[in-house]
């Protein structure tokens, strides 16, 4: 209940970060340290993050290392539950508005991918063409076309044929999932939901009654062709804290129908183009660059809109260096430039003013170009047969292995 009344406060305040709106207070950037006040999730700090590599010895993907993935609930008792040698499974999920991911979309399947390798566990997940087709106006067969085709993206990422199941709501809910949606949906009050989503009196049923089918995919007893007698298996969900209402409710719900909360490690937001009010938005191209952009467009774009925190004049510039706490160059490089030494290099020199924007404006695009281009080659290989059996409910009798 905790959790479900900080929600409230969060979203009468300043800054808005619903499933459907990220908007800072005007002017200003996203305060992801009064986002997990007002949220009540907990910080991803340094010992977590020395843990999973102990636990998996790896080095931490770079989104662990560098904060990307900042906040959690209970990933510590996922971590507890691995080291008793029991495992868990990820799930994860994506509402199919636009024909192309953009790179804000990859940042959690790349990071979901990780944790599947590192881990070794099963992964669902979910394509809520249902959720697209009411908020987005499309039609019912147009939410499911751009399922099918965002589902391509999603195995692009390389996720595990053996360990993944992908599905769409049109075409799997019924059974024991929507058993356990009518059982989540009896807990939750009209005025819950308004309190957590800010729905309104104006809005359809159809939103109103949707949460219960994001909820449901983090109990196993949703999917008895994978998880049959494993009732009690954790569940954890990679995501941006974007989607932590559907997840308050959702924890909140649990123990009162005998299940267990899933747990959740949550990312901050690719930012725009334009800056880090908001999120890259799929609905406005200048904001953002996606999987499907040329090497022209997304150099285009990187040097008309790409927010600089650079000086005005060459010689301002030299004297007070580059405002990197506002660069978006910078900022995106921190997501995508693997290499530690190189950004730190790059952040130092840019911000001591002897880098200019367009020499990082430049390492910036090849770094994008090569990341969209290795997401093209890696889209081209997958078939419709692929994307059958993905989508295939059938059993995985390796998927712990
Ligand atoms: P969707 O399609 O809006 O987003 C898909 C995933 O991408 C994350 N995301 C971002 N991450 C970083 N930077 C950004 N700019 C950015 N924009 C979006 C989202 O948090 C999400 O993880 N309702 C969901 C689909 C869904 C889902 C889930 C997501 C169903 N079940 C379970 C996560 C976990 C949606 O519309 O996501």
């Amino acid at each position: 209940m905790a959790e479900i009344e900080n929600q409230r406060q969060g979203s009468e305040e300043d800054q808005v970060i619903t499933p459907w709106e990220v908007a800072a207070k005007e002017g200003g950037k996203i305060d992801y340290d009064k986002l997990i006040d007002k949220f009540g999730c907990q910080r991803l700090d340094e010992t977590l993050v020395r843990r999973v590599e102990r636990l998996t010895s790896l080095p931490a993907h770079v989104f662990l290392r560098r904060g990307v993935f900042f906040a959690h609930r209970d990933f510590n008792e996922i971590l507890d539950v691995y080291e008793r040698g029991e495992k868990f499974y990820l799930y994860t999920g994506r509402g199919p508005s636009s024909e192309a991911l953009h790179l804000g979309h990859l940042i959690p399947f790349m990071f979901t991918k990780y944790l599947q390798d590192a881990f070794k566990v099963p992964l669902v997940i979910q394509l809520t063409d249902d959720e697209k087709c009411m908020w987005k106006n499309l039609s019912v067969e147009e939410s499911q076309r751009l399922a099918r085709e965002n589902a391509k993206d999603i195995i692009a990422c390389g996720f595990d044929i053996t360990r993944t199941f992908i599905f769409s709501d049109f075409d799997f809910v019924g059974g024991e999932f929507y058993k356990n949606m009518v059982r989540v949906a009896k807990c939750v009050t009209f005025n819950k939901v308004v309190g957590i989503f800010g729905f309104t009196n104006e809005d359809h049923i159809g939103k109103i009654s949707f949460p219960p089918v994001q909820a449901v995919p983090s109990f196993p007893t949703s999917f008895p062709h994978l998880f049959s007698g494993k009732d009690n298996l954790r569940c954890l969900i990679p995501c941006a804290i974007d989607q932590d209402p559907y997840f308050r409710m959702t924890r909140d719900v649990a123990p009162r129908i005998g299940y267990q909360k899933p747990a959740l490690i949550e990312s901050s937001f690719f930012p725009a183009l334009q800056g880090e009010t908001g999120k890259m938005n799929a609905s406005d191209p200048t904001s953002a660059i996606y999987v499907t952009d040329s090497a022209k467009e997304i150099k285009n774009k990187v040097n008309k809109y790409a927010f600089s925190g650079g000086r005005d004049t060459i010689e301002l510039h030299r004297k007070y260096g580059a405002d990197l706490e506002v660069d978006i160059p910078i900022k995106y490089l921190g997501f995508f430039l693997e290499d530690d030494v190189e950004l730190e290099h790059t952040r130092k020199e840019y911000g001591a003013g002897r880098m200019l924007t367009g020499e990082v404006k430049k390492r910036l695009i090849e770094v994008l170009s090569a990341l969209v281009e290795r997401h093209r080659k890696a889209r081209d290989a997958v078939t419709d047969e692929m994307v059958d059996v993905f989508m295939a409910r059938r059993p995985l009798p390796h998927m712990f292995d």
